[in-house]
């Protein structure tokens, strides 16, 4: 398995990234991509994004595990009242004063009603400052129906798209049971990048049944002929419990080994590179700084809060007295999750304080996805009595990774190597084990699921 799916209802997880070697590629790998403005330590406690998490497909993809079910009644207004009121009550809890992005993931969130979208954002603008302009992603499935929103959902106050193009291989999007054919894909991305320019991403996946390294190049240079300024990478995973899980173990349907899997993602890089698009993330590619910056704002390690059936959020509950980090995780199922927000405000099921060590090892494992890798003044903010120089450069195990190139520990901070980062799998075990000497041991009580009133 690899590269890098950001799982959306759970950014806090990452997918494992093979060990293989690559060739080294020079260039503006390390060039720096602007991210959102420097805050300082007040008011990173009092922002926040928000992820927003529409739950419902028309059909279930044969390879995916997401939370998504398949609608069967017809509660738009009942779903839109209750993500109001959750977004309310969090917003409230956590006492952010303003929000630095928002998106709208699923699921098929643009299978939601373009005033629903509206709606949420009026109780986010009610509840806690927007500046202007701020990043506001809605993920599109590229149908029909999906690119005749697209003006109403930009409207509603949506200015960037993220299309799941997945392939541009017709035959291809059969075998994954997509419900768009690439000549869709093609027109959403255009009607997309004409309402918001320069702020349409596309995901594509690769390691596909059938798919060759010929195959991937033509289809990443078709791609590059049409797209805008963002493409997500995504090593197709092929998860238990899924339609393409079953097909792989019967022998019915083969998946691409992993060293062919490893030369995509390899020619992808150069092909990318080559078309001025610079990787700033282990899937993700930007030309023109057209980052995300919701995402940049899970890698950075700054507080998000999830709202929406199995979203999950990051932050302080400052309104009930809170001064700790807590994983919050709402409950799965839409109907469930309907009845105890509307009973008490929010359907928070799991709550798990992150103490020191925990909030170290989520900065380290997101912070090292990024090109950039972990600043000094990042870790500072997590780490303020015990620098990265004291945490990893005395390690005799983490002396032989940098002194083979595959980690870099210099006065600008930790990171990966270009090499390195396709080994991030296999390198963050050695630095985990550095935090687990450095740091406390975990609090007991930081992975008990606490029960909560209303
Ligand atoms: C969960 S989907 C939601 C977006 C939208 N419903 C769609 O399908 O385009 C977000 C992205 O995750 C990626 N994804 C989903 N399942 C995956 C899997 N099993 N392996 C790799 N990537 C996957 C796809 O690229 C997809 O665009
Ligand atoms: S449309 Fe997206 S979320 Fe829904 S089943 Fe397909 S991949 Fe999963």
């Amino acid at each position: 398995m690899l590269f890098g799916m950001l799982c959306l209802t759970s950014p806090g997880l990452t997918r494992a990234l093979p060990a293989y070697n690559v060739r080294v590629l020079a260039g503006h790998f390390f060039s720096s991509i602007a991210g959102s403005v420097d805050l300082n330590e007040d008011a990173l406690q009092r922002t926040a994004s928000v992820y927003v998490h529409w739950p419902y497909c028309l059909r279930r993809c044969s390879y995916c595990n997401f939370n998504k079910y398949i609608s069967r009644s017809n509660n738009n207004d009942t779903m839109t009242e209750c993500l109001q009121r959750e977004t309310q009550t969090l917003l409230q809890l956590s006492q952010v004063s303003s929000v630095t992005s928002v998106f709208f993931g699923g699921g098929t969130p643009s299978l939601a009603h373009p005033s629903t979208i509206e709606a949420v954002l009026n109780s986010v603008s009610k509840h806690a400052h927007i500046p202007q302009n701020v990043e506001v992603t809605l993920e599109v499935n590229p149908t029909p129906l999906g690119r005749s929103k697209l003006k109403d959902f930009y409207h509603a106050g949506v200015n960037r798209f993220s299309v799941g193009v997945q392939s541009l291989s017709d035959d291809d999007l059969v075998i994954l049971e997509r419900d768009h054919s690439s000549h869709d894909a093609l027109c959403t991305i255009e009607e997309a990048s004409r309402l918001c320019p320069g702020r349409v991403s596309v995901d594509l996946m690769f390691g596909r049944p059938r798919q060759t390294i010929q195959s991937w190049d033509s289809e990443l240079k078709e791609m590059l002929q049409v797209c805008d300024d963002h493409l997500s990478l995504y090593q197709l995973t092929v998860e238990r419990g899924t339609q393409l899980f079953k097909q792989v173990q019967s022998g019915k349907v083969t998946v691409p080994g992993d060293d062919v899997t490893a030369e995509m993602y390899q020619r992808a890089r150069e092909i990318l590179h080559q078309h001025g698009f610079c990787q700033y993330e282990v899937s993700n590619f930007a030309r023109h700084n057209a980052v995300s910056h919701h995402n940049l704002s899970y890698w950075k390690g700054r507080q998000y809060i999830g709202v929406g059936p199995g979203a999950h959020g990051r932050f302080v509950p400052l309104g009930e007295g809170g001064d700790c980090r807590e994983a919050r995780t709402q409950t799965l199922e839409p109907e469930v999750w309907m009845c105890e927000v509307q009973k008490k405000g929010h359907g928070t099921r799991r709550r798990i304080q992150l103490h020191q060590r925990e909030l170290i090892e989520e900065v380290l494992v997101m912070g090292m996805r990024m090109t950039k890798g972990i600043t000094h003044r990042h870790w500072q903010r997590f780490s303020p009595h015990v620098n990265l120089h004291r945490v990893f450069g005395t390690s005799l195990d983490v002396q032989g990774l940098l002194q083979s190139g595959k980690l870099i520990l210099d006065e600008r901070g930790l990171r990966c190597s270009y090499e390195g980062l396709t080994l991030l799998d296999s390198i963050l075990p050695t630095l985990l084990l550095e935090i687990e000497q450095i740091y406390a041991p975990k609090q007991k009580d930081s992975f008990k699921v606490r029960k909560i009133g209303s």
